[in-house]
């Protein structure tokens, strides 16, 4: 079940891989150590001082590994779920590589795993999250762009009066467009690129406007937007209505996942939608329990915004109030199952994570969001940018009960399938290098799935 094209590495030279593992992983975790040291400064308590502090020889052990170019060892069975997986992975398919030869989405994950047992071995700080504070300061930044969107979209969806039934079908399916690019752009506001980025940069990334959704609409390279539609349009009545989210980041990424699924659940096209976040501390970003938590309760109960109008503030209550009712009434459901957080590709889903697959075989439409759960449907692989999205994405699309599948990314790393031509991508090679890794091209691209 492998792809015909060879993964991307660490000692391509060539490719992202080698700027993420020489460098960006090394200042990523450099960072995290800072953040860890200063939740140090701030205890009392002796054993917990010395518990963290361990922690922090943790994570300085790992630093000397990932720039020494050590072997990946076995990660320390910590009694999680996602431990097998894991041990397997490492024992049989990745034994005596390291961080540079090893295919560059297993390696990356498998540092993350590995800051991940720096905490879970401990005795009081086995969920500590290195990237919380971040997290929750960017979206704190993201105002403009959040109260944009909670004044158009608190008001509960309805149509204007009088509209025959094609009419309101027509409205719907702009709501629709606008939104899905709404929930596209959210994920170019990444963490992991947004280590040297101002203000301005971050408020450009998250512009949610109409003209300016116009302007980028030309760079989503590959588009089946109106598929997408005509597959969303179709639950209503006709199947379970379910639609679930692969989520991607947290904060203001995630803040645009929920206005679109609320507007999915407002309009009555889907009946429920199920999200799936990850155990632990991610690709510094993504989201956990904790980052869901933290955005329902501080909309509604929050002060995060000082410079906010009461309406402003107002908008954003009631959103957060009604998105928390419908987890109560079970419409929205938050998952996380321990597959999420392994370094395998969607490739072996069906095989390793058979329970997974099943659960997501039932759903009528699986968002994925983003760029690592792009490269891990594609196998983060070598294929010709012309390669059609279901042969690239492999047992996902073609093993019985696959079901429909949309990957909604934005473009920051090697692997680009999907589109028209070869010459698209062959062009931006010449006239935009770095293309690939600036967050400003994306696919929207679709998989028919499998009946079971
Ligand atoms: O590929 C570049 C990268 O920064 C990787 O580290 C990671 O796969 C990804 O982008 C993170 O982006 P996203 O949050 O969109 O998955
Ligand atoms: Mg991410």
């Amino acid at each position: 079940n492998q792809p015909p094209w060879p993964s991307y590495r660490g000692y391509h030279e060539y490719s992202f891989a080698h700027a993420t593992m020489g460098h960006r992983l090394p200042t990523i975790l450099g960072k995290a150590i800072d953040d860890v040291v200063k939740t140090l400064n701030e205890q009392h308590e002796e054993e917990k001082i010395v518990d963290l502090e361990a922690c922090i020889q943790r994570m300085e052990a790992l630093m000397g590994d990932l720039t020494s170019k050590a072997d990946l060892r076995p990660i320390v069975d910590d009694g999680e779920g996602d431990i097998p997986l894991w041990n397997k992975a490492l024992a049989r398919y990745f034994r005596g590589q390291n961080f540079i030869n090893a295919p560059w989405v297993f390696a990356e994950a498998y540092k993350y795993r590995r800051l991940h047992e720096c905490f879970s071995i401990s005795k009081y700080w086995q969920d500590y999250d290195v990237f919380f504070r971040q997290k929750c300061d960017t979206f704190s930044r993201s105002d403009k762009a959040v109260f944009e969107l909670s004044m158009r979209f608190h008001e509960p969806f309805k149509h204007r009066e009088g509209l025959s039934d094609t009419e309101k079908l027509e409205a719907e399916r702009l709501v629709f467009h606008e939104l899905t690019q709404v929930c596209l752009w959210g994920n170019a506001t990444d963490l992991s690129l947004l280590i040297n980025m101002s203000e301005e940069d971050i408020k450009k990334l998250q512009s949610t406007g109409g003209e300016h959704l116009a302007a980028t609409e030309k760079n989503i390279l590959g588009n089946h937007i109106g598929r997408l539609w005509e597959i969303v349009r179709d639950l209503r009545g006709n199947t379970g209505g379910r639609v679930d989210f692969v989520l991607d980041n947290a904060g203001f990424e995630l803040y645009c996942d929920c206005v679109y699924a609320d507007f999915l659940i407002q309009s009555g096209l889907a009946k429920t939608i199920h999200f799936h976040g990850k155990r632990f501390a991610w690709f510094v970003s993504d989201v956990t329990r904790k980052d869901w938590d933290w955005l329902l309760n501080m909309m509604v109960y929050g002060d995060l915004f000082k410079n906010a109008s009461d309406a402003e503030l107002e908008s954003l209550r009631r959103l957060g109030k009604r998105w928390k009712q419908y987890v109560a009434e079970g419409k929205w459901i938050y998952e996380q199952h321990p597959f999420w957080c392994t370094g395998y590709t969607f490739f072996t889903l069906p095989e390793e994570a058979p329970d997974l697959f099943l659960h997501l075989s039932r759903s009528d439409l699986v968002l994925f969001k983003g760029d690592l759960n792009h490269r891990k449907l594609t196998y983060d692989c070598h294929a010709p940018a012309s390669t059609p999205f279901e042969e690239s994405i492999g047992p996902m699309a073609s093993t019985a009960g696959a079901p429909k599948i949309c990957s909604l990314r934005t473009i920051k790393s090697d692997v680009v399938v999907g589109l028209e031509s070869d010459e698209v991508a062959e062009n931006l090679d010449k006239e935009k290098p770095g293309w690939k890794i600036s967050g400003e091209y994306a696919v929207i691209l679709v998989s028919e799935g499998r009946p079971a």
